[in-house]
């Protein structure tokens, strides 16, 4: 079947030929790998996406019932010279290690941001609950969101 998705603004049509996940369409046919792949289950939020105003597990979700969807990857937020404010403190304050759960926790965190501009550490904890991190202790992450001004970044 063919599914059109708007991804990062751009739209897309897509063939799909099985039971894919939107997470394998990303990488695997779309070109989009910053979007990371560890348990396909669900557990890790490494594959963290926006998906229609929502953040959810790019592996759970069917390819199949992406259709018409609205998705923002981490390509789509920032750029190399112009980097997200939340990027731009993840970096400052060493919330960046292996940097494997970095993708997921920068799209989670700068959703957040958006319902949210000036998150309590419970708010910021309770939204990153889905976002594994074996490097960091989590302490530098939520230094990286205190630095924000929480003027709407
Ligand atoms: S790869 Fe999707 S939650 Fe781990
Ligand atoms: S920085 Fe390595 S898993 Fe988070």
């Amino acid at each position: 079947m063919t599914v059109t998705m708007t991804i990062n603004g751009e739209d897309h049509v897509v063939d799909i030929a099985g039971p894919e996940s939107l997470l394998t369409v990303l990488r695997n046919d779309l070109g989009l790998p910053g979007t990371k792949d560890a348990c396909e289950q669900g557990e890790c939020g490494s594959c963290t996406v926006e998906f229609d105003g929502q953040a959810v597990c790019s592996c759970l979700i069917m390819a199949a019932d992406a259709d018409g969807a609205r998705i923002t990857t981490v390509e789509g937020i920032g750029t190399e010279g112009a980097l997200h404010p939340f990027q731009e403190a993840m970096l400052a304050e060493g919330g960046v290690q292996c940097g494997f759960c970095t993708p997921g926790i920068i799209v989670a965190g700068v959703h957040l941001l958006e319902e949210n501009p000036k998150p309590s550490e419970i708010e910021i904890r309770e939204a990153l609950s889905g976002n594994i991190c074996r490097c960091t202790g989590y302490g530098a992450i939520l230094r990286a969101f205190e630095t924000l001004p929480g003027d709407g970044v």
